[in-house]
């Protein structure tokens, strides 16, 4: 069986159930400002999940092609992709939880012929403070099924702390787990936002040597269980029973019961050749078999997995992305194709590729995947094209990035231009760490992955919300800009209200467009009172503070911050100090920022004045201001 024939087959099951098969929608969703790439099948569900109804009527499935920018970083590992397709179906108010698992249960057991003996679920235990029930029939259907094939299938309330036990199978966990909406667990969840208890099926790729073969050795005094991430069992699909909505009170039924299932293709083909690593599996092989051709002979997959992988994915979403009409470029979604494609070339310099290396990888996907998807058929020229351009142009950078790592070099390597190089020249981490080390450059990886954690947090809320947390390049003007914004908050926070926070950001070399939470419009009081604050942190001076803390010191601190709960356990705080010791600003940030005040100059010269153009309601409970300096 392949990606092709495991597609199929779930098409049959669906078929054979009334349900109609409809094309993938785009990876760029036409009408949903909310997000820059379609991440899962039930996107365009949207508001058919809410009672509107479907021409097609109550039961849809499909294969969507799926882009989660937010993975790009996490691509390395045996199981992380950034494209992916995500096998779903939909029951519109139509059947509900048992009859889905029977769905599910017949394609996974019947249909690619699974071992039921590696099959272990997990099920919702409830929320007691939103008066949501523990899923016993989705555990009494999983427990029958798991016992018509003879198989005990007794459940663990407390995986964490059971870990695996014999004819334990179904595994219990809460609303982090086992809740699934597009913004979270219920709590996180905006009014409006349907959500609900799912069901998640996972793979055994490894019965007897739990944690020991995969590559998180971390794991390895830890208790195993379906949840626990030593790579021991892949999820490979989730049955999400969508019959809630989050409201002003808490959370209530919607009009209609839903179910909402998402399978990664990618996954189950892992599951059905019985191999850990995605990239080891069928979907990947012609394109591995190129990259081999191309680079020198002691290099293999064994001795360059991550680059490889790297390569595989990268390529393959690019190919995608571009053949969905995103090409190249500086806005939000052509950032990540751009990203994408110098990535790869990064890895492939570092395998020593020859040639035009992307170019026959993207055309070997495009092959592979042109009979399920027309659009690839159809733009092979283009995407073609596009791949050779960018890796025509990115060559130069390539080279001026090892430049700059000399430069850095020589003027002694500090953690911020490891970090640089990484951020604006694209470099992966591991290239720079490795370079580094064959120098004998003494580099803080801690703090540097640090930064890059908090800049990915950065760059996910980013492409959550379109535009929060964002700068349109790193240019110095940019740069200085963001500082600024650092100082426009502290100043709101000051001088109007220290219920203020951030709800947003968008930077470029020009002018400031900030979002904060207020319900009110700033008096011109308030506005000049900000402006003041602001410019009187330039004229008198600044000098910028990089400095890691744990999450506690920096609560502690009174650090100022969003999403605090995202956060990793130890943070990095950009503070604003005067000369006079007077502390500006104090604030959670993966940077970049300027070293000091003297970098916010006009061009002859003198220091800017900050000027508030401009404010607006941006959505309920949150004002939008622009700002200049002049
Ligand atoms: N929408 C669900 C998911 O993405 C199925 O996991």
């Amino acid at each position: 069986m392949t990606i092709d024939t495991i597609r199929s087959a779930f098409f049959d099951v669906m078929k054979k159930n009334g349900h109609h098969i409809v094309p993938s929608s785009s990876l760029v969703p036409l009408n949903d400002p909310t997000t820059l790439f379609t991440g899962s099948g039930m996107q365009s569900m949207i508001p058919y999940l809410l009672g509107e109804k479907h021409p097609l009527g109550k039961r849809i499935a499909n294969s969507q092609k799926s882009f989660r920018s937010q993975d790009i970083e996490e691509v390395g590992d045996n199981r992380h992709t950034t494209f992916f397709e995500m096998l779903g179906n939909w029951s519109l108010g139509d059947y509900f939880k048992e009859e889905q698992i029977d769905h599910v249960w017949d394609f996974l057991i019947n249909k690619i012929k699974l071992d039921p003996t590696r099959i272990y679920v997990s099920c919702y235990s409830g929320n007691t403070n939103f008066n949501i029930p523990t899923d016993t029939v989705s555990e009494k259907r999983w427990c029958d099924l798991f016992s018509k094939v003879k198989l005990q299938a007794l459940s663990s309330k407390n995986p964490e702390q059971d870990g695996m036990k014999e004819g334990v199978k179904i595994f219990f966990y809460e609303d982090k787990k086992n809740w699934w909406s597009r913004s979270g667990e219920p709590a996180h969840m905006p009014v409006g936002e349907p959500g609900g208890a799912d069901t998640e099926m996972f793979y055994d790729f490894d019965p007897v040597n739990a944690h020991q073969v995969h590559e998180r050795s971390d794991f390895k005094n830890q208790k195993c269980h379906p949840n626990c991430d030593c790579g021991r069992f892949l999820e490979i699909g989730n049955s999400v029973f969508m019959e809630y909505v989050k409201t002003n009170d808490g959370i209530a039924a919607l009009p209609q019961r839903n179910v909402d299932f998402g399978g990664g293709l990618e996954r189950l083909v892992c599951a059905v050749e019985n191999t850990a690593d995605i990239f080891s599996t069928s979907t990947f092989a012609e394109a591995k078999k190129i990259i081999l051709e191309n680079v020198p002979s002691h290099i293999t997959y064994k001795t360059h997995t991550t680059y490889m992988r790297i390569i595989l994915d990268h390529v393959r979403a690019a190919v995608f992305l571009i053949g969905d009409g995103v090409l190249p470029g500086k806005s939000a979604q052509q950032y990540f194709v751009r990203r994408l494609l110098r990535r790869s070339m990064v890895a492939a310099n570092a395998m020593q590729t020859e040639g035009e290396c992307l170019v026959k990888i993207a055309d070997i996907f495009i092959q592979q995947y042109a009979d399920s998807y027309d659009t690839l058929k159809k733009q092979k020229e283009h995407i073609v094209r596009v791949i050779a351009d960018e890796e025509k142009n990115f060559t130069r950078t390539l080279s001026e990035g090892l430049k700059k790592y000399k430069q850095y070099q020589v003027g002694g390597m500090t953690n911020e231009n490891a970090f640089d190089l990484y951020q604006t020249y694209g470099f992966p981490l591991e290239v720079i760490f490795e370079l580094a080390e064959l120098d004998g450059v003494a580099l803080d990886k801690k703090i540097i992955l640090n930064m890059k954690e908090q800049h990915s947090l950065s760059s996910r809320t980013a492409s959550q919300g379109m535009f929060k947390g964002g700068l349109a390049d790193t240019s110095a003007e940019t740069t200085a800009l963001h500082t600024v914004t650092h100082l426009l908050l502290a100043g709101l926070r000051s001088e109007v209200s220290e219920e203020i926070h951030q709800a947003g950001c968008n930077i470029t070399h020009e002018r400031i467009r900030f979002d904060f939470t207020f319900k009110e419009k700033l008096t011109d009081e308030q506005v000049r009172a900000v402006e003041n604050y602001v410019n009187n942190a330039l004229q008198k001076g600044f000098q910028t503070h990089i400095l890691t803390m744990s999450k506690q010191k920096a609560l502690d601190l009174s650090v100022e911050g969003s999403f605090w709960e995202k956060y990793p356990d130890e943070v990095t705080v950009y503070e604003l100090v005067g000369n006079d010791g007077t502390v500006y600003s104090r604030e959670l940030c993966g940077g970049p920022h300027i070293n000091n005040c003297n970098e916010v100059k006009t061009k002859n010269g003198a220091i800017p004045t900050f000027v508030i153009t401009k404010q607006e309601a941006s959505s309920q409970g949150i004002r939008r201001v622009k700002a200049v300096l002049q």
